[in-house]
């Protein structure tokens, strides 16, 4: 066996950190980097010049780190904490940045309002993201440039597209699901991880690419994925980690699939009607076609936006409903009423008249919503509840915290769909209360497709399945992953009489 180089040692200790929790990589991070030198200057109380007055600063006597584990360890209570003490905006210090929260609606209306000149989002997401989408699209671009690739990119999500993505997702549930057999205990959230890139590449990418994707494949997206991470975020993007490696491998090899499969469609003479044909077929506003490169960074780009937001959203729905019986046998009944008793094979329409689903699902992503925080860079001074938060913080939203707030929500943490149902479910006048999209000009251009697969694959696990949960456990919050996901997401399941009538 090869030994394995100094670097790759170094490297894969770092990503243990980085795997097992934020506060070991960010010990391994200050530690291996030396940088404890040069913080005791930078932790002190910001200084209030004559006439601006700043945030109010949660100080720390842990030097450089600042509040770093604390947060790591439970993000939202901390969050919640300062709230209640400090009022909806406040700075801190992590790992020698600062970090300005804007907690409730009126204080996120700055970040959804501002200009991306004043509030950045490049600046704080493209270390993610370029390394996995490629160069030349999303945040490697100047804003205007992605704002167009995002006009593209949402116009190929449109409702003749989801009335096709309706009969594919339902058959790749049903082909996934067979092999759960009558009844069990099993993963829930890698299943849902697993059945989402099908899905996803199946309506996103197009049959061709969907086709190839073996298990081989489905590897490369998982390095791929493996960019996301407090690693990719918090390290430079140049050491030697394998997952930096395994990331800038997966997608040379990613990219030169897609270039064939581009070129192919090129050359064909029939025209197809879906996104990619539509990448093919679009020109920016000076009437340049988008390059080959270009295509295969959006398309990696829609995959993996939705990859992760849909799987978790669609694990806690079913854990919500597991630990709520009386809801999902509503939500059944819901299915019986819409298809009929015998379930003939789902069409878009139908999806809309599911508003039990859609109320679960809404609050489902109101108590889990999967991007905790939105991040900007303060480019120039911002004024916001008579405090000025000075160039170089990171502006955050959370929509985790505005979404539980107690002068917003009646019974807060109580997972209760029927909200939906009444006029007001939210306090009146509270514009940025309900996020889990985010607003504004970076505002989600996936909301109504993640609407589509999230209902479409839980209708067909209705009619399949009756979901418990395992011994009563509900699944704790993961809070070491970027996205919240479920601890030990294990559920338990039985097929429903009619479901192997279903299945063929
Ligand atoms: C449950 C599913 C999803 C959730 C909760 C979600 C959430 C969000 C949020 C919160 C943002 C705003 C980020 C910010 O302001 O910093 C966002 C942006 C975005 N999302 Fe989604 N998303 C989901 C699914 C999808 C899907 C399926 C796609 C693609 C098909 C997608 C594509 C995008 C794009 C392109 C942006 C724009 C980023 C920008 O302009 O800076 N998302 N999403």
């Amino acid at each position: 066996m090869a030994t394995p180089s100094l670097s790759e040692v170094g490297g894969s200790l770092l990503e243990k950190a980085a795997g097992s929790s934020l506060s070991l990589l960010l010990a391994a991070l200050a530690l291996g980097l030396g940088f404890l030198l040069q913080v005791g200057s930078r932790n002190r109380r910001q200084p209030d010049s004559g006439q601006e007055k700043y945030p109010p600063y949660i100080s720390s006597n842990i030097p450089f780190f600042g509040h770093a584990i604390a947060f790591g360890k439970s993000p939202i209570e901390f969050l919640e904490n300062a709230y209640e003490k400090y009022g909806p905006v406040f700075s801190f210090t992590m790992v020698g940045k600062k970090f300005t929260y804007l907690l409730g609606s009126d204080a996120a209306a700055l970040l959804f309002n501002s200009k991306n000149e004043d509030l950045n989002a490049e600046d704080v997401y493209s270390r993610l993201t370029t390394p996995v989408f490629g160069k030349g699209v999303a945040y490697d671009v100047p804003h205007p440039v992605f704002l167009e690739q995002k006009k593209m990119l949402k116009s190929g999500l449109n409702i003749a597209q989801f009335k096709n993505h309706v009969p594919i997702i339902e058959k790749e549930t049903k082909e996934y699901f067979k092999t759960w057999g009558e009844s069990g205990e099993r993963n829930l959230f890698e299943a849902l991880s697993e059945l989402i890139i099908l899905t996803a590449s199946h309506c996103l990418h197009g049959k061709e690419i969907r086709s190839i994707l073996n298990e081989k494949v489905a590897q490369l997206y998982a390095d791929l994925d493996g960019g996301f991470t407090h690693a990719a975020w918090l390290l430079p993007h140049w050491l030697p980690l394998p997952s930096f490696r395994r990331r800038d491998r997966a997608h040379q090899k990613i990219k030169a699939i897609f270039y064939k499969i581009i070129q192919k469609r090129r050359q064909s003479l029939k025209i197809e009607d879906d996104m990619l044909q539509m990448l093919l077929d679009v020109t920016y506003k000076d009437g340049r076609n988008l390059t080959d490169d270009e295509i295969a960074g959006l398309l990696i780009g829609l995959l993996l936006a939705g990859q992760h937001t849909s799987s978790t959203t669609s694990a806690w729905l079913g854990f919500f409903l597991a630990r709520e019986k009386s809801l999902q046998e509503q939500c059944y009944r819901e299915q019986k009423a819409v298809r009929g008793e015998d379930f003939p094979p789902l069409h878009y329409d139908q999806l809309k008249e599911m508003s039990f689903l859609d109320s679960c699902l809404k609050e489902t992503l109101r108590l889990r919503p999967p991007i905790m925080t939105m991040m900007r860079m303060a480019k120039t001074p911002q004024t916001v509840a008579g405090y000025t938060i000075p160039p170089g913080h990171q502006v955050c939203v959370s929509p985790t915290v505005n979404h539980r707030l107690k002068d917003c929500w009646v019974e807060n943490v109580s997972f209760k769909p029927s909200r939906y149902l009444q006029d007001n479910p939210v306090a009146a006048g509270e514009k940025f209360a309900y996020i889990p999209f985010g607003a504004g000009r970076h505002r989600c251009i996936g909301e109504n497709f993640a609407y589509v697969q999230i209902k479409t694959i839980w209708s067909t696990l209705l009619h399949l399945y009756e979901f418990d949960l395992v011994d009563g456990y509900f699944p704790t919050i993961n809070y070491a992953t970027m996205i919240h996901t479920p601890n030990n997401p294990v559920i338990r399941y039985k097929s429903r009489s009619h479901s192997a009538a279903f299945f063929s």
